[in-house]
């Protein structure tokens, strides 16, 4: 078996992060979204994979490398614009090479990895299996309708959902999805949907196997996503401290200090993580907050809040609730006249 990660697309309900940078490549507890799934992967007895990869090509192919770190071998499959879910599929033909592979969208984070689903389908050989979540909100997802346990309809984004099971970005083929997606034509968005391309399976009269999630799914498209996964994963770490923490601080709770980190006069409370080489100084870290590595945090208070490389924080009574990009400075300054002075780039957000 073979696996297929999708890391093309542009990520637009995360802009103004997604215009330097990958969706996939944003962190959750300090670890890049898109590593998550290529672990899985892995663990899954799974070698080799092809990164489907548009735009931030440079990025995900620097960040993944050759998959060696992962004990995998990746081939890239470059997509010349995104398409749909189903174009990835068509592309990536010669790679699969008539196997059965994992459909993986590398924005989605699991909790109980793809173990469990690869045997499941090794061992009923369906001619697809999709993985089927309950949600609040089925219309902003593919959308299967069941009858006695068996699949007999997927929609796209219905306005009027059949059923509050949403497909999971995760899916396990056989080569006639291969027919399938050489015969849909591209749905109301202008995409070669995966979602019409299943449906193709079942008008055919396949064996289209549905799984329900046991454990948690989230797909990271948005903001208040990837605050809920980074919460997820936070919750499911063991303290370990490989920084340095001086006297006058307090590490209250499941923290995790990365090497070459640094606590001054601070208290951090868990569940939290502090990245490599980053100094956290006379401040307070709150639950649920994941700063990556290099950055600097001084006299001021963070929770809930996910913070990307190389930024600084200083001087500012409270953050919360917030994802702070690369490179990023937020400073209260004290110069007079008292002012925000904002340089702040294309589709931000600053509640104040
Ligand atoms: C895609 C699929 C959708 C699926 C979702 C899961 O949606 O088209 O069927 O439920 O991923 O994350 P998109 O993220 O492209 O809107």
């Amino acid at each position: 078996m073979k696996a297929l990660v999708l890391s093309g697309g542009k990520g637009t309900r995360l802009r103004p992060i997604t215009h330097t940078s990958a969706k996939q490549l944003v962190p959750i507890a300090n670890k890049p979204i898109l590593f998550y799934g290529l672990e899985f992967i892995a663990q899954a007895g799974i070698k080799e994979v092809g990164i489907i990869v548009g735009d931030t090509k440079r990025e995900i192919m620097n960040a993944a490398g050759d998959g060696s770190r992962f004990g995998l071998k990746i081939t890239y499959i470059e997509q010349e614009a995104p398409l749909g879910l189903a174009h990835a599929v068509k592309i990536a033909e010669n790679f699969i090479n008539g196997d059965d592979f994992v459909m993986y969208l590398g924005d989605n984070l699991l909790r109980d990895g793809i173990i469990s689903l690869v045997n499941e389908f090794n061992s009923t050989k369906p001619n697809a299996q999709i993985m089927l979540v309950k949600v609040d909100n089925p219309s902003a997802f593919g959308v299967a309708e069941l009858k006695n346990g068996k699949v007999v309809r997927l929609v796209e984004k219905p306005k009027v959902p059949p059923s509050d099971l949403a497909l999971a970005g995760v899916y396990i083929f056989d080569k006639n999805i291969f027919t399938a997606v050489n015969s849909i034509k591209p749905s109301g968005r202008g995409e070669l949907e995966i979602t019409d391309a299943i449906q193709y399976l079942v008008e055919k009269g396949m064996n289209v196997k549905p799984c329900i999630v046991a454990g948690w799914w989230k797909d990271t498209g948005k903001l208040e996503d990837l605050l809920e996964a980074n919460r997820l994963v936070l919750e499911t770490m063991e303290q370990k401290i490989s920084g340095k923490v001086d006297d006058k601080s307090k590490i209250e709770g499941r923290v995790v200090l990365e090497k070459g980190s640094e606590v001054v006069n601070s208290i951090i409370r868990g569940p939290a993580i502090i990245g490599e080489n980053t100094k956290v100084i006379n401040s307070y870290i709150g639950p649920f907050s994941a700063i990556y590595f290099n950055c600097n945090i001084e006299n001021s208070e963070i929770e809930h809040t996910i913070i990307l490389e190389n930024s600084k924080v200083a001087n500012v009574a409270r953050i919360e609730d917030s994802l702070i990009g690369q490179n990023v400075n937020i400073i209260k300054s004290g110069k007079k006249p008292q002012a925000y002075r904002i340089m702040v780039g294309d589709s931000s957000s600053i509640e104040l």
